[in-house]
């Protein structure tokens, strides 16, 4: 994979760059990660983080330590799709742990493995605070809450048909 930026991409990149005062570059790092985990297939390869680290003038590791940091970067492949479903406390006592087993099972994938049809990865994740909604999981930008076996499976329709449109 060829790793730059494209022109429009990059000149979004600098403009953001632009917001922070000089020498302070590297307080774009977590929006410019974003950016190229959009960009370069939904996840952080050492590359892109290599060329994230090129753009900011900043150490390799300084991105590499935020990377695997934050769950929110994908340090290897992911699907089309990433269930991130909270598991913690509020979640777990109102049942992220079925919802997880109910998605592995549906899905014949484990804990972070994605689905062999590249479509499906399925993320535990930390409190994502939205409590008040639990069980909940993060999809792309969207919460789906208050998760039941019936919303996943309306959940994984939706995400498939997204997909047979897309490619039609
Ligand atoms: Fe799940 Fe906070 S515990 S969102």
């Amino acid at each position: 994979m060829n790793i730059q930026f494209s022109e429009q991409k990059l000149s979004e990149v600098n403009e953001l760059i632009s917001h922070y005062p000089d020498g302070k570059q590297k307080s774009a790092l977590i929006p410019l990660l974003h950016i190229a985990q959009q960009e370069f297939g939904g996840w952080l390869d050492v590359p892109v983080m290599d060329y994230v680290a090129e753009i900011l003038h900043i150490l390799p590791i300084e991105v590499y330590e935020v990377a695997t940091f934050y769950s929110m970067f994908n340090t290897k492949p992911v699907g089309t799709y990433v269930f991130e479903v909270c598991r913690t406390g509020p979640c777990m006592l109102n049942g992220s742990d079925q919802i997880i087993e109910y998605i592995k099972e549906k899905l014949s994938i484990k804990e972070g493995e994605t689905t062999a049809d590249g479509l499906f990865t399925l993320k535990p994740a930390e409190c994502l605070g939205a409590c008040g909604y639990a069980p909940m999981m993060q999809l792309g930008k969207h919460y789906r809450e208050h998760l039941t076996k019936e919303k996943v499976d309306k959940i994984i329709d939706e995400c498939r048909k997204n997909t047979a449109a897309l490619n039609n």
